[in-house]
């Protein structure tokens, strides 16, 4: 299992089983904010969920399809980012992440993406990095923009969210 000590206060590691507890926690605190952006709160309303998702995301980094981290701040999960999914073929990553609300604010996200782009650099040598966000999402387009990402362009109605269809803004780094 790795875990990588990014600063005094936060750290990233592996998400594994041992994680579940906490994270379904982080979730259920968060739900009504973590809701306005992504799409998978309706289907996580047990523990066991949780378990069942860190499984399927541990399969995925056996593989080497995909890559899912805990971020640990002062001890405590503050929320998961990895990359969702990497393209072997054309060694592509493409990043997403979240936070619980209060954990928002302090550049814990900023500082984990420039670690996962490393990652992807040193570990998996991937030559391009995408993150999507929706145009609505100022705390995520931030991410992207802050660390140099550029703007490629924006699909239209690419991800639905409950009831509502959502453009995605695609920024790429190339390593
Ligand atoms: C998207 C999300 C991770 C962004 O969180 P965030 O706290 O804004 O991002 P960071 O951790 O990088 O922190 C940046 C903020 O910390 C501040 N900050 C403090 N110290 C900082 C530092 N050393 N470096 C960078 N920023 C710092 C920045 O000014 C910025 O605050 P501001 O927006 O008020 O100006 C979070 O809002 C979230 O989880 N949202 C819900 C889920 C979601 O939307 N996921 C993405 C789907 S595409």
């Amino acid at each position: 299992m790795f875990s990588r000590q990014l600063t005094d206060r936060i750290r990233l590691s592996l998400s594994v089983q041992a994680h579940a507890e906490e994270l379904f926690a982080l979730t259920e605190r968060n739900r009504d904010f973590l809701r306005q952006w992504l799409p998978w709160l309706d289907m996580t309303t047990g523990v066991d969920d949780t378990r069942a998702f860190l499984e399927r995301q541990l399969y995925g980094f056996a593989n080497g399809d995909s890559l899912t981290a805990t971020i640990f701040y002062d001890g405590k999960a503050a929320g998961v980012a990895g990359f969702n999914t990497i393209d072997r073929t054309n060694r592509i990553g493409s990043i997403g992440y979240w936070l619980g609300e209060e954990f928002n604010g302090k550049g814990i996200m900023t500082r984990v993406v420039e670690d996962l782009i490393s990652i992807g650099r040193e570990h998996y040598s991937l030559q391009k990095i995408e993150i999507r966000c929706a145009p609505e999402n100022a705390r995520s387009r931030a991410i992207p923009r802050r660390l140099g990402f550029q703007y490629e362009g924006t699909l239209r109605r690419a991800e639905r969210i409950y009831d509502g269809w959502h453009d995605s803004e695609v920024y790429s780094l190339l390593l």
